[in-house]
């Protein structure tokens, strides 16, 4: 099983940017510990982030092409705002989980609506960084039950 996590803009600066809201823990120190979670869970991880929509467009388009099973994406700002992200995630055959560190539903009225959780079979929001655990978690699941 492969499993593509795809982070949006700003959030390379994880873990310095909004310590009160976004936390503490760096990009690469989440993608260590879910490396870990993937060998426990038998899966490839690989990782993706960009502060441009057009990459995002085209990682998400090559996942059929890379063989990749599942996505978690955190589109970041571009969730509010991308129609091309989310034809992206609907063009492929590839099921997708929307993760926010944040909970969207709390915060600005802007941030409330998600152009892109509609091509997804669900999201997380609020759960911290651990929210791409549980998001790991919860598509090795849905994989499995594919299978
Ligand atoms: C975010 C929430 C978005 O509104 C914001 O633009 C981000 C991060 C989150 O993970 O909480 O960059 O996606």
């Amino acid at each position: 099983m492969k499993i593509i996590v795809i982070n949006g803009p700003n959030l390379q600066l994880l873990g310095k940017r909004k310590p009160e809201v976004y936390g503490s823990e760096t990009l690469e120190g989440l993608q260590k510990r879910l490396e870990d979670v993937g060998r426990e869970l038998k899966t490839k991880i690989s990782f993706f982030q960009s502060n441009s929509e057009g990459e995002i467009v085209d990682i998400i388009g090559s996942s059929v092409k890379n063989e990749v099973d599942g996505i978690i994406i955190n589109p970041a700002a571009y969730t509010h705002t991308s129609v091309a992200i989310h034809d992206a995630l609907e063009s492929v055959d590839v099921p997708a989980i929307e993760v926010h560190i944040s909970n969207i539903h709390r915060r600005e009225e802007f941030r409330r609506k998600s152009m892109t959780a509609p091509a997804c079979i669900g999201q997380i929001s609020g759960l911290g960084t651990d929210g791409y655990e549980w998001a790991l978690r919860a598509m090795a699941g849905h994989l499995k039950k594919q299978t």
